[in-house]
């Protein structure tokens, strides 16, 4: 199994399973929903700064990744779509919903959700991966994964989610908010921040 070069999904008797190059193991992302379940308190910033406590949200996770924070989203009460461009991790996501069943889990580019006018979000949660940086570890194998699938140039990422906020900033009716790392350098254009241990997140108002 060591010698591919390239990600594959693997169909067994617990669903859908990613096995990376030069990984061993199959990476499960029900495994790692189960370990938000039992550490959600920690999680309770994301549903501050999307405003959850101020009435029924419903939310695009416009970056779902593997859907640890979207699900959270959705057991605090939220009516969450998910959104996720790339197909292999769109694909686990599916199989995960099909087995939980509590959001929308869509394939594509969330500016095209963005985009279309015919839907309606009171709050859009951007999640792109973080630039990587030197001598940090991520904090868990499912995030180590999606960074490996999608490539991440550091370059790309402060144009593309400047672009992506504003978007979202047009089609809110409520609020949009980004999560960073609690030392990125502060955004003058964010309302507010809720600070968590290690990340943070910033909270824009529609335009
Ligand atoms: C850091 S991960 C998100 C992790 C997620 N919040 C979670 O709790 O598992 C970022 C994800 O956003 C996806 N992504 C980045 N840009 C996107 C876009 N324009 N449209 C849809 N998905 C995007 C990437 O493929 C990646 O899976």
């Amino acid at each position: 199994m060591s010698s591919r070069t390239e990600p594959v999904l693997v169909l067994d008797e617990l669903g859908l399973a990613l096995l990376m190059p030069g990984y061993q193991t199959l990476y499960r992302p029900s495994q790692q929903h189960a370990h938000r379940r039992s550490s959600a308190g920690s999680l309770s910033e994301l549903g501050k700064a999307c405003g959850v406590a101020q009435g029924h949200r419903r939310i695009l996770d416009a970056c779902a990744g593997f859907g640890t924070d979207g699900m959270t989203l959705a057991d605090l009460g939220c009516t969450v779509t998910m959104v996720e461009q790339n197909l292999l991790v769109w694909l686990l996501l599916r199989d995960l919903d099909q087995a939980l069943g509590r959001v929308t889990v869509e394939y594509g580019d969330c500016t095209d959700f963005m985009r279309d006018l015919r839907r309606c979000w009171d709050v859009i949660y951007l999640d792109p991966m973080f630039p990587p940086r030197r001598k940090t570890a991520l904090p868990n194998r499912g995030l180590q994964h999606l960074r490996e699938l999608s490539g991440v140039q550091e370059p790309d990422v402060g144009v593309t989610l400047t672009q992506l906020i504003a978007l979202g900033r047009r089609c809110a009716l409520a609020r949009v908010v980004v999560k960073r790392r609690l030392k990125d350098p502060q955004d003058t254009q964010s309302a507010f921040q809720i600070k968590g241990k290690s990340i943070r997140f910033d909270v824009y108002l529609p335009e």
